[in-house]
């Protein structure tokens, strides 16, 4: 079965990386969520997409240079403002803690350490995961390899998935070279012929960000691993249809 991914929750219509977005993509029967990852000043795990707080916030300025505190008084969701009067941008922790009582439910976490060399951000996510008992429901994803080199090297049994936009030569011998489980390629990345050489080859094959129907119903037909999508109660319908 292809799994459906919730992509920021459910982007497409609630404010992304929020708490109410992940409920609305479990409430709307997806498999997963997938999620972004930054360090605050104080080396708190923090979710939220850019480096800065600028598009997604009611703030200005790098994540980096907030503490914890600080960056709880920001609206994750003022651009939203007529349906919520303010949401917190989230923990990595409030996140996990949601996902416990989830029974099989996956999370994906993205490690945004591609432009900011976050410390030792490898290190604090694996040991939140593990103290909320989610070993076997996550996936670490990034699109800094060497990050996901460090995660194995920390917690071989941790899945993990290469994030890449394009140009990789038979993506499944890289994902082996570096002992990730899956590949994450851009959609436009992701011909049949990759994600059955792929998925022959024992590599779970999962494109971003897939917001159009035809593509979602080709992903499932061609029984795909999984897909991330801003719309996933639009995915799960579709998926229930086939
Ligand atoms: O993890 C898939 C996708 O989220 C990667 O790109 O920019 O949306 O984080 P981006
Ligand atoms: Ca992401």
């Amino acid at each position: 079965m292809t799994n459906i991914f919730g992509h920021r929750g459910a982007a497409g219509t609630y404010p992304e990386n929020t708490m109410v977005s992940f409920e609305a993509a479990y409430k709307a029967g997806a498999d997963g969520i997938e999620l972004d990852v930054q360090m605050t000043k104080d080396g708190t795990l923090v979710v939220i997409h850019d480096e800065k707080v600028n598009r997604t916030t009611n703030g200005t300025g790098f994540v980096k240079d907030f503490t914890y505190n600080e960056l709880q008084h920001l609206d994750a969701s003022y651009k939203f403002k007529k349906l919520w009067k303010k949401i917190r941008i989230p923990t990595l922790e409030e996140v996990l803690a949601w996902g416990e009582n989830k029974k099989g439910f996956l999370i994906n976490i993205e490690l945004k350490n591609g432009i900011i060399d976050y410390p030792e951000i490898e290190k604090s996510t694996i040991k939140a995961i593990e103290q909320h008992g989610l070993k076997e429901n996550v996936i670490i994803s990034s699109f800094n390899h060497n990050s996901l080199v460090k995660c194995k090297n920390i917690a071989p049994e941790i899945v993990t998935a290469a994030l890449y936009m394009e140009g990789l030569y038979k993506p499944w011998n890289y994902a082996k070279e570096i002992r990730a489980e899956g590949i994450h390629p851009q959609f436009r990345a992701t011909p049949k012929e990759v994600i059955d050489s792929a998925q022959a080859e024992g590599i779970a094959v999962r494109p971003f960000t897939v917001n159009k129907e035809d593509l979602m119903g080709k992903l499932i037909s061609w029984n795909c691993s999984g897909f991330f999508t801003d719309y996933p109660e639009k995915a799960v319908e579709i998926r229930k249809k086939k």
